[in-house]
């Protein structure tokens, strides 16, 4: 008998609600929503069901504080950590977020244990080194979310640059989630032509350092919290590919094994993302400009992975 797909998202606040709003929305999975404010993932999974005959999708939401709720779950999206503030960069969240996703993380190991992680918490690749290392899972089954929003940040930009649909446009990003990634023109293209051919230069370098500051942009906006609305689309298209094993090529944070000439560190490339995760790194060539730009990344990845000493 085919078993219903169920994704535990932990974390309730803007990035988990929204998520598992769209995971509904798209009919992909059952949601149970986890988080440590009593009765607040509750709440937000009633409302979500009470939609349902409206909207017309039969997925089950639960909501809990505690973890016996999302036994047996296929993919756990760790969204749980404080967010950043105007001034705060991603960095200044490693300490809290770390004791939080380490916490989490032995909680959905002891009721998962086959589950595919996604994590989200912020500084992104040190949080999934966190995860990595508590859950002992395979480096296929440790994924983070961070090449898909800023490609997308960029296909935005692009986008409106060109006065172009933006589902013609394709963004290339690599790198570590903070302002050292490295946004790759060259590799990124509107209907198959590269952007190079396509804008100047120096519309281009705005653009990549607009998508650089992308998060930040948003934060000084918000003024209270950060992205969630482009994050938790981020996390679905991922979402998506694992559970019906479509096996898109995504810019997605991997554990690097020499690939890249980097090792030991979680750093975004593209991955291919199917049923058992990621089951594939791509490699490609690189000039040697864009290798250092990828190297300096890893430096600054590398620093934070020092910091939290695992
Ligand atoms: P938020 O503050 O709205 O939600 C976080 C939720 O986590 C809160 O409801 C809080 O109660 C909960 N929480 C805290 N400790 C917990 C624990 N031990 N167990 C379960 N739940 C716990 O924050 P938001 O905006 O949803 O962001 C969440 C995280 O995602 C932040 O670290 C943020 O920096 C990161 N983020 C990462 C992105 C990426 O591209 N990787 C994009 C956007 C956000
Ligand atoms: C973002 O890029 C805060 O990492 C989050 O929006």
């Amino acid at each position: 008998m085919n078993r219903r797909k169920k994704v535990t998202v932990v974390g309730a606040g803007n990035v988990g609600a929204t998520l598992a709003h769209r995971l509904v929305d798209k009919e992909l999975a059952d949601v149970v929503l986890v988080d440590i404010i009593e009765d607040m993932p509750q709440g937000k999974a009633l409302d979500l069901a009470e939609s349902a005959p409206i909207e017309g999708y039969d997925c089950r939401l639960v909501g809990a504080n505690g973890y016996k709720e999302t036994a047996d779950s296929d993919i756990v999206v760790i969204t749980s950590g404080i967010a950043r503030k105007p001034g705060m960069s991603r960095d200044d969240l490693i300490n809290t977020n770390k004791g939080i996703v380490k916490q989490v993380t032995e909680e959905v190991v002891k009721y998962s244990p086959n589950c595919i992680i996604i994590i989200v918490s912020n500084p992104l690749d040190a949080m999934c080194h966190v995860a990595y290392k508590v859950s002992g899972f395979p480096k296929h089954r440790v994924i983070g979310m961070a090449g898909v929003l800023d490609s997308a940040r960029m296909s935005c930009f692009l986008a409106e640059a060109l006065d172009v649909s933006v589902e013609n446009i394709n963004s290339f990003v690599l790198g570590g989630h903070g302002d050292t990634m490295v946004p790759l023109a060259r590799y990124s293209t509107c209907a198959g032509i590269p952007i190079p051919e396509l804008l100047p230069k120096e519309t281009i370098d705005k653009i990549i350092d607009r998508t650089r500051n992308g998060g930040a942009e948003i934060v000084k906006l918000l003024k209270t919290g950060s992205a969630y609305y482009a994050p938790s689309a981020a996390t679905v298209e991922m979402v998506e590919s694992i559970l019906k094993d479509k096996k898109k090529i995504l810019p997605c944070a991997t554990l690097l094994e020499g690939e890249y000439g980097i090792s030991g560190l979680f750093i975004g490339v593209p991955v291919k993302l199917g049923a058992n995760g990621i089951e594939k790194i791509v490699e490609i060539n690189l000039t040697v400009e864009e290798r250092t730009a990828l190297q300096k990344s890893a430096a600054a990845v590398q620093e934070l992975v020092d910091i939290i000493g695992m």
